[in-house]
């Protein structure tokens, strides 16, 4: 498997202070307990990060207490992971490598057997017990279906590492840009948008808001139905309260999503998020990567280049992602294309709120506009099965045939008519298993993927 590198970059900036975050006073903090059902006295990244701070990383596990987080063991995690075995890497980040591992039952009371991700802090890299500690605090305490869920953590001396619910298709940027055997249809285009947004949105109104600031194709993790969750909690941040407007901080992001206010001054808002989300979605329209060195000088930069033709319905087609061959809905893209345009506006106030972004995208799902054409789309052997089966059905096998007894010269034709039927259509389909070839919503039809999730 490919592994990404992303190119995470920080800048300190002359007027990088602390953040302005509304802090609760030394004597109310050593009080402060988690409780899930009461986001007003969530934990905040503040509360324990900040020098001076009563909580200590050692009396953490008692300030998150009643999360059903596991702390794990190196032994332990070294036994899940093979020995952090090199085949078993799955991604590799700022902060280190992650490994697939698996927990086998009764490995301790609570915890059902299950896949994990186990990402460990590189010792020599660029990161280090913050970014653990956000993801830790963040992740920990936020339950929401399109947030992955963390199961626990480790911190051993300098060892930092983070177990995660394992995400049976990976991220987002490789299914995108470097799965050449299939291409992510439309609508699955539009769910993964959906399932982002709705997260982004979460995070925004929590009652004591949070920032993600590293909005990018490869956070946004897939599962086997491609749910989107949003991973990745590293630069998570508190957002501002009361009257504050922003945040302001250290510029740190991603190369090509972070919003140009904020790489200018500092200056952090959830506008910031509604930016990099902007980007995300010109990614999922075009097919093109936010920044890609290997194109001529005039389309490197993504938002640069197609911005322009983002309210131009007629140049639309120039930007649009050749590789689905015009399989899209042509109003679907007008309007995907039109929020994309929103959510890049310079002047941050003129962005959507992330709330109001899905309110926009919900209803693209239900448009039918869809030219219906071939399309190469490789499925698992069951799932063909599944689908030769559902075929067999319909048309009646051989056995149905036999069981229903001859009644007439007659009937005994029509049944013969409809057994040569059945073995030529056999036939089809066993080319099938190959290379199944399915419009996008015939697939959803026939595999009964569950396109349309939980209103969340
Ligand atoms: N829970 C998971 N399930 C499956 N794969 C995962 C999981 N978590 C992470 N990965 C893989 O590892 C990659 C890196 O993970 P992640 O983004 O958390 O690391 P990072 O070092 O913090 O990244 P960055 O450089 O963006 O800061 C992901 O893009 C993904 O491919
Ligand atoms: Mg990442």
């Amino acid at each position: 498997m490919d592994l990404m590198k992303a190119f995470t970059w920080k800048i300190i900036l002359p007027a990088c202070v602390k953040p302005k975050t509304n802090r609760l006073k030394p004597s109310s903090m050593s009080k402060v307990h988690v409780s899930k059902q009461n986001s007003l006295q969530r934990l905040a990244l503040s509360d324990v990060s900040n020098p001076g701070s009563p909580i200590s990383l050692h009396d953490l596990s008692s300030s998150l207490v009643g999360l059903n987080l596991h702390i794990f063991t190196l032994k332990e995690l070294e036994v899940i992971t093979h020995n952090f075995s090199r085949s078993d890497v799955v991604g590799e980040g700022g902060f280190g490598k992650v490994y697939k591992g698996f927990i086998k039952e009764n490995l301790r009371p609570g915890l059902k057997s299950q896949p994990v991700a186990v990402k460990v802090l590189d010792l020599n890299g660029s990161q280090g017990h913050r970014e653990w500690l956000a993801e830790v605090i963040f992740l920990g305490q936020l339950k929401h279906p399109h947030l992955v869920n963390l199961i626990g953590y480790c911190y051993e001396d300098e060892h930092r590492l983070l177990v995660y619910e394992y995400m049976t298709l990976g991220n987002l940027d490789n299914k995108l840009f470097k799965n050449y055997a299939s291409i992510l249809p439309w609508l699955t285009r539009i769910k993964i948008a959906i399932g982002a947004a709705r997260c982004l949105a979460f995070l925004h109104e929590e009652e004591k808001p949070v920032i993600y600031r590293d909005f990018k194709a490869s956070n946004i993790l897939l599962d086997s139905d491609y749910n989107a969750k949003l991973s990745d909690f590293g630069l998570a941040t508190d957002g501002p309260q009361g009257d504050d407007s922003h945040i302001t901080t250290c510029v740190m992001g991603t190369e090509g999503y972070a919003a140009p206010e904020y790489v200018n001054t500092g200056h952090l808002t959830k506008m910031c998020d509604v930016y990099s989300f902007g980007v995300v979605l010109l990614e999922l329209l075009t097919g093109r990567r936010s920044v890609d060195k290997n194109r001529s000088k005039r389309e490197q930069d993504l938002v640069e280049w197609a911005r322009p033709m983002l309210r131009d319905f007629n140049k639309l087609d120039q930007i649009i992602d050749s590789r689905l061959e015009g399989q899209y809905s042509t109003e679907g893209a007008k309007k995907l294309a039109a929020l994309a345009h929103q959510c890049l506006s310079h002047n941050p106030k003129s962005r959507p709120t992330m709330s109001s972004v899905v309110k926009t995208l919900e209803p693209l799902l239900e448009l039918n506009d869809i030219p219906m054409g071939p399309f190469v789309y490789t499925v698992g052997n069951d799932d063909v099965k599944r689908v030769c089966g559902e075929k067999n059905r319909i048309l009646g096998s051989d056995e149905n045939e036999n069981n229903r007894g001859n009644k007439g010269e007659e009937k005994e034709e029509k049944g013969r008519r409809r057994r040569r039927k059945g073995r030529r259509q056999r036939r089809r389909i066993r080319v099938f298993r190959s290379r199944a070839v399915y419009s996008d919503t015939d697939l959803y039809k026939a595999l009964g993927t569950s396109l349309y999730s939980p209103r969340y």
